[in-house]
């Protein structure tokens, strides 16, 4: 018989080998093939399944153990105490990121039409939290790849967020020629060679959204210098990057003239966020960003 607590405590086992949340994943899947909250399954634990449950529950637990992350499985991720929709064609949010949050809410006013961009949005994670958190923003957000910018799309709508304009971009390239306050990214910043791409979700995850050439960093400097253009007067430039990439992400952001250069670290007392200023006024801004 295949009640609650031992369909449980049989797939923590299974899934033990693969997974350092075993037990987790599968309450989690259990709550998805059940579509009940985890305090069911705790007011429940002697409820017998019914055989399709069982069925599709043994199934979820199989594609879990060949190692898809369980974000792929339920199709939802939380960012910012909001539910995104997941594919794999987008990253799956990082609680890291949320930094980049933090930082940029610190930098724009409530009450001004103030205008941000997110370069690289995914699932437009980074893009809806501003526009919700602040709606007087106007917030942009681009993408390279169409499929994210399709799950970007559904979840502004889900978040009923209506102050986002979305570009298919290469970086700041198709961008309308216009000027913000802050622009924002989390970049692919991963070496090639790293050898962390074989390891865990990331194999799951697309390689245009993790990789970067360069050590990591061709993405960032790329995105350093074609910001200049794109910001106004005393505008930031917000980067999210590697653990291990502050001094070389901090000398890049320096040659290109920005002032103020500080880096942030994470929960875990990692340096995750580079930021700078752009002082210089629009002529001035040509000649720099010539140099
Ligand atoms: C690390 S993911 C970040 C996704 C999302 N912002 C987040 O924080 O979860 C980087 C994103 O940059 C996009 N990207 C990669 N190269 C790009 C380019 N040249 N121009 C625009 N976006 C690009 C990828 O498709 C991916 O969605």
């Amino acid at each position: 018989m295949q009640r609650i607590k031992s369909v449980l405590n049989e797939a923590a086992r299974i899934l033990a080998a693969s997974s350092d949340s075993a037990a987790l994943d599968a309450e989690v899947l259990l709550c998805l093939t059940l579509d009940k909250e985890r305090s069911y399954l705790r007011a429940w634990p002697d409820k017998e399944l019914q055989p399709e449950h069982a069925a599709r529950f043994w199934t979820l637990i199989q594609e879990r153990q060949k190692g898809t992350p369980i974000a792929y499985i339920t199709g939802i991720r939380e960012f910012w105490s909001r539910d995104f929709l997941i594919t794999p064609d987008v990253l799956i949010p990082r609680p890291d990121t949320e930094l980049l949050i933090e930082l940029s809410l610190k930098l724009i006013p409530a009450d001004k039409p103030v205008k941000i961009i997110d370069l690289g949005t995914g699932s437009g994670v980074i893009a809806i939290t501003l526009a919700a958190e602040r709606p007087h923003a106007q917030v942009s957000a681009t993408d390279l790849c169409l499929a994210a910018l399709r799950i970007a799309r559904l979840n502004a709508n889900k978040h009923d967020t209506n102050n986002i304009q979305f570009y298919q971009s290469n970086w700041l390239a198709n961008v309308p020629h216009a000027k913000f306050n802050l622009i924002i990214s989390n970049p692919p910043y991963i070496a090639e060679d790293d050898s962390h791409l074989t390891q865990g979700d990331v194999r799951f995850e697309p390689q245009g959204a993790l990789c970067a050439g360069e050590q990591g960093l061709s993405d960032i400097k790329i995105i350093a210098d074609t910001a200049r253009n794109h910001l106004e007067t005393g505008g930031h430039l917000l980067i999210e990057h590697g653990y291990d990439q502050q001094h070389p992400v901090q000398a890049i952001f320096k040659d290109f003239h920005y002032d103020n250069v500080q880096t942030v670290t994470d929960l875990s007392g990692q340096p995750r966020v580079t930021y700078g200023q752009w002082n210089y006024s629009a002529e001035a801004t040509l000649v720099a960003s010539k140099k």
